[in-house]
């Protein structure tokens, strides 16, 4: 659980998917980007958590074509803010496409690449982030999401089993370390309350406590 039958009761009901959101994932396909964007289920998950808090101001680490983006633009107001790294520049602009598609692209700011190198910039306060891009380096991209988010702020990390790597302790990739680590933190830092939602491959979701 979940399993293929269940994923598809969920999205049937929940979060089938209009024009723009197919155009993007049929985007992804015609111009080769990696299939692993968040399913329409996640997507969905990520726009009803940033609503019920009333978030205006989300950053997202790893754009690809645009998919997920577009669901959390969705959930933000008129004057609401996505800032969105991408390192590929070719990705960045498939996600430029789509985002003018959906009619979301005067929401969104989109940041072209390494988030290693330009999460120092940005100020905060943020009311999410969502982790999705290179998993080596989660660890470093847990301490400025936390920086970044306000008290009462969303951290939300993809990918929390990895394709069921996460759960095999032979394997000691440095990936699967960097997911690991970040799950550890999420579990134990005093300032978050956390747990994973075994949605599609997992997602972190933890509430930053009142300092
Ligand atoms: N959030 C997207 C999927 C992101 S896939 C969606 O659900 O639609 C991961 C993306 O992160 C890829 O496009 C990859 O190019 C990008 N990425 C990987 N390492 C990165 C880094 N260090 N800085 C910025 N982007 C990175
Ligand atoms: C992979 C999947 C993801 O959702 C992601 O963000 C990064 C990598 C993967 O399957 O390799
Ligand atoms: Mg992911």
């Amino acid at each position: 659980m979940p399993d293929d039958a269940t994923d598809a009761y969920i999205c049937d009901l929940f979060a089938t998917e209009d024009a723009p959101l197919r155009a993007a994932r049929e985007r992804h396909d015609a111009l080769g980007l990696p299939p692993i964007h968040v399913s329409p289920d996640e997507g969905r998950l990520l726009f009803v958590l940033l609503r019920s808090i009333g978030a205006r101001r989300v950053l997202e680490i790893g754009t690809l074509g645009g998919y997920s983006g577009i669901w959390i633009a969705r959930a933000l107001p008129a004057d609401g803010r996505l800032v969105t790294i991408e390192r590929e520049p070719a990705h960045a602009e498939a996600a430029a496409r789509s985002f003018a598609e959906a009619g979301v692209a005067d929401r969104i700011e989109q940041l072209v690449g390494d988030a290693t190198e330009r999460l120092a910039s940005l100020e905060p306060p943020f009311d999410a982030v969502f982790v999705d891009a290179d998993k080596e380096p989660m660890p470093h991209y847990y301490q400025e999401a936390m920086r970044l988010l306000r008290p009462g702020g969303l951290l939300l990390g993809d990918n929390a089993f990895f394709h069921g790597r996460v759960l095999d302790p032979d394997d000691r990739g440095a990936d699967v370390e960097g997911i690991r680590t970040f799950a550890r933190l999420a579990a134990e830092d005093p300032s978050l309350d956390a747990t994973i939602v075994p949605v599609r491959d997992g997602l972190v979701v933890g509430v930053k406590r009142p300092a």
